[in-house]
């Protein structure tokens, strides 16, 4: 596992922006796994100015995405397609035909997760997964306790996650309780894996992702089994790591 610490949360973000327009400039047709969260938001502007200034295409680039609400329509401010759309596939030129996203409104989730996963075969796997991390440990929506071994499934949210996200709805009584998430293996099975943290609030899950052994209590600290995993830090979030343990 590689660690980047940079002194800001928005050099930290342009760091991660930095790395997804190096794989997209070297593969155009690279098929990248979108995160979401407050967090990644700097992300997305930054790769949207770039686009906006001439420095990267997306038109040959597939996405997906992690995850998703269960129960909430494409459109529903809530749902993290919106928050793709709104901050960064409408802005670029990914082609609909490329765009691949979870549909939290189906009538049978658990197919709607196994069309996902063959999706991804069918494209050929991901070449870069971006990931945020929760305040408890997870990537994705893999809640503590999650099998390293999962694959995209249907899963009950943690009260803490839920309150953690509520920003986004009117009411703690609306963010939905389930949700379909990428399984740990599947975000595993990526080529490449670029997790962003930032802020204070999620030092003591840092720390725990790097400085443990991989358990499923933290299931971010499943990356130590990826061979090309990168952790890009701010100061903040890095204050829990012991020295000697990033550039
Ligand atoms: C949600 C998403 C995660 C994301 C996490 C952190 O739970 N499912 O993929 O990493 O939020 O979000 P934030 O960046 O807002 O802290």
């Amino acid at each position: 596992m590689k660690v980047i610490v940079r002194d800001s949360a928005a050099e930290a973000a342009a760091c991660a922006a930095d790395i997804v327009i190096d794989v997209v400039s070297g593969r155009p047709d690279a098929v990248l796994c979108l995160a979401t969260g407050k967090t990644m938001e700097p992300v997305y502007s930054a790769l949207v100015s770039a686009h906006q200034a001439g420095k990267v295409s997306f038109a040959r680039t597939t996405v997906f995405d992690l995850d998703e609400y269960l129960g909430l329509a494409p459109g529903h401010p809530g749902s993290f397609q919106s928050y793709l759309r709104q901050h960064f596939l409408d802005k670029v030129d990914i082609g609909p035909e490329n765009t691949c996203l979870l549909r939290g409104d189906v009538a049978d989730p658990d197919a709607e997760c196994r069309r996902y996963e063959a999706l991804i075969r069918s494209r050929g796997g991901i070449d870069l997964q971006l990931l945020g991390i929760g305040r408890n440990g997870h990537i994705a929506f893999n809640e503590p306790g999650s099998d390293f071994a999962s694959r995209t499934r249907v899963l009950t949210l943690s009260d803490s996650t839920r309150v953690a996200n509520a920003s986004q709805f009117a009411d703690l009584q609306d963010v939905p309780t389930q949700a379909m998430t990428q399984g740990i293996a599947t975000i595993l099975e990526a080529r490449a894996c670029l997790l962003l943290a930032t802020g204070a609030s999620k030092a003591a899950a840092v720390a725990a992702m790097i400085e443990e052994p991989p358990d499923a209590s933290c299931p971010a600290s499943a990356l130590h089994r990826h061979p090309k995993a990168t952790v890009v830090l701010d100061l903040e979030a890095a204050q829990g790591l012991g020295s000697g343990r990033f550039d």
